[in-house]
């Protein structure tokens, strides 16, 4: 049996999926896997908030919990400071991190893979997209012989929750979104999920994976579902069409990006795609067309995925190995 002992950062939806995880299957790994997970510590802003730990020690000193003696920084925190000197601060060090964080690793995402390939640590970000669909590994490791011609897909769960309810029960756009932070799948600003940015960071991160070359984020033709109406949506409707979210990527040229509202008809594949499942398909050369579909936010799915690193993390330094990230080039590309 290897113990594997992990700083949790955060402990809101997700960071409370992984202890709720750990506190659950954590038998179940160690039986399967022989791996046991011992957490350290979990890192939080206000320690007088009431929640649920399990036991596990609550801190809000972050810097002094990734000083301690860890194998792996499980980050559930969100934002860009002061996750990435933290994380940046555990790859120097050996650490190996798993990260939900689409913002960070869309935003600074080939910085962090060159400091992790610098110091022979893993850093593994699945429940970065897509949340419990496995889209990253397929991308980057079971599709990695083929060449990607194109990505469509429902990043977003927050929005294509509130289109689905908006369009089938007549929710006003600020009931849906509301619903949408009590189930825990809008982002702590959900500006970010309505304007577009978080699936516009999702689709960057997979065109990263599918095109080895960093995606400026910043390049994505983006627009999010403000605009999008009552009367759009039964219109939409009266059509045989559903409104959807959707993030594309293009390989052509240096690549093509974008993320609109746009009306799919009944023999679009992610006309089916209700609530807050997410979708994704890849065409790709030799393999055809693959479609992934599965639960796109909420603390069951992340935990999965993060959970699903961390146990990867914890064979691999079982048999001292490392698999370290394949390397976005980060050079401009206009
Ligand atoms: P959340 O509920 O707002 O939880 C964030 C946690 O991080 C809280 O425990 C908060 O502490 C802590 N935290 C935030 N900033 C901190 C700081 N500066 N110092 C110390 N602690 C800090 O957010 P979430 O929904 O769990 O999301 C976390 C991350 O996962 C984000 O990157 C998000 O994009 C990503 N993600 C979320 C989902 C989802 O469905 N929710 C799915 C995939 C990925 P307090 O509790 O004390 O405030
Ligand atoms: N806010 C995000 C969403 C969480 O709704 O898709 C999952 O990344």
């Amino acid at each position: 049996m290897h113990t594997l002992r992990v700083a949790l950062l955060g402990c809101g939806t997700v960071g409370h999926g992984v202890l709720r995880l750990i506190h659950e299957n954590g038998d179940s790994i160690a039986q399967r896997r022989s791996i046991r997970f011992d957490v350290v510590g979990v890192g939080v802003r206000d320690l007088a908030k009431p929640r649920q730990t399990y036991g596990y020690k609550l801190t809000d000193d972050l810097s002094g919990l990734m000083a301690q003696d860890i194998d792996v920084a499980i980050e559930a925190m969100g934002g860009v400071e002061p996750t990435l000197r933290l994380l940046e601060g555990a790859l120097e060090r050996g650490v190996s991190v798993a990260t939900a964080n689409k913002e960070l690793m869309a935003k600074h995402g080939a910085h962090l893979i060159a400091v992790a390939r610098a110091h022979r640590a893993e850093l593994r970000y699945e429940a970065s997209v897509a949340a419990g669909i496995p889209v990253i590994a397929a991308l980057d490791r079971q599709l990695a012989a083929n060449r990607v011609a194109r990505i469509q897909g429902i990043l977003n769960g927050t929005t294509n929750y509130m289109l689905s309810r908006m369009a089938d029960e007549g929710l006003s756009f600020d009931q849906a979104l509301q619903i949408c932070q009590e189930l825990g799948y809008a982002e702590a600003d959900p500006t970010a999920d309505v304007d577009g940015f978080d699936a516009a960071y999702k689709l960057t991160i997979l065109a990263s994976i599918a095109s080895g070359h960093w995606q400026d984020w910043n390049r994505v033709q983006r627009q999010g579902i403000r605009g999008v109406s009552l009367q759009d949506l039964d219109r939409a409707k009266r059509n045989g069409q559903r409104i959807r979210l959707l993030a594309e990527y293009r390989a052509e040229g240096h690549g093509h990006l974008s993320v609109i509202p746009v009306a799919v008809s009944a023999d679009h594949p992610l006309f089916g795609v209700h609530g807050s499942t997410n979708a994704v398909v890849i065409d790709a050369e030799p393999v055809g067309t693959v479609t992934l579909v599965g639960p796109g936010a909420g603390a069951g799915p992340t935990a999965s995925a993060l959970m699903g690193d961390a146990v990867e993390i914890g064979c691999n330094l079982a048999l001292g190995i490392r698999t370290i990230p394949h390397a976005w080039r980060s050079e401009a590309i206009e």
